[in-house]
């Protein structure tokens, strides 16, 4: 694959990706409002964010690195470094909290039989407990990638961890259009 939008960062997209950033870069009446759409794209490629990457985007964007990587470490749907291949991200803020996010992160701690902010030793799950989800009407919820399941209960957080072993997860409840 060609590498088109290549800057000197030792970093650049494919043809695919690269028409995919124009196509973010037309939404928007700055460059650097494109940020967190950009970022989305390249960890959706990449799996993580890397150093290469974030220099990439600061010149990209017209903007520094500080303020790039600033950007990644907030938001918990970004990650800095390889993770595991199913990253369990689960809301424990306060709605969710009162709807039941305690039992539901317990359960998956011992189907998975890791504490959150750990990830499996053959690298397939990684769990961490998110601020809030932005889906405070449905909680407990988890988001999964670009996908959110709403109302878990323990039993369908098993279900889901059955599905992705098998590569048949039940259906999310939403799919959020990250690039948007
Ligand atoms: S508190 Fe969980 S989504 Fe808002």
């Amino acid at each position: 694959m060609s590498v088109p939008v290549e800057d000197g960062t030792g970093f650049g997209l494919g043809e695919q990706d690269a028409a995919r950033f124009a196509g973010i870069l037309a939404r928007y009446p700055t460059r650097r409002s494109a940020l967190m759409p950009t970022l989305w794209l390249i960890q959706d490629r990449d799996g993580h964010i890397s150093d290469a990457a974030v220099a990439w985007t600061a010149a990209q964007l017209e903007l520094s690195e500080a303020k790039v990587r600033e950007v990644v470490s907030f938001y918990a749907m970004y990650r800095d470094r390889p993770q595991a291949r199913h990253v369990l991200q689960v809301c424990h803020n306060i709605s969710c909290h009162i709807l039941g996010a305690q039992p539901l992160l317990a359960r998956l701690e011992g189907k998975l039989g890791v504490r959150r902010g750990e990830a499996t030793p053959d690298g397939e799950f990684a769990l961490e407990g998110v601020e809030c989800l932005g889906a405070c009407g449905m909680g407990p919820c988890l988001q999964l990638g670009k996908h959110l399941y709403e109302h878990l209960t323990p039993e369908k957080a098993d279900a889901l961890v059955d599905g992705l072993r098998r590569g048949d997860p039940p259906r999310p409840d939403t799919d959020r259009d990250l690039e948007a």
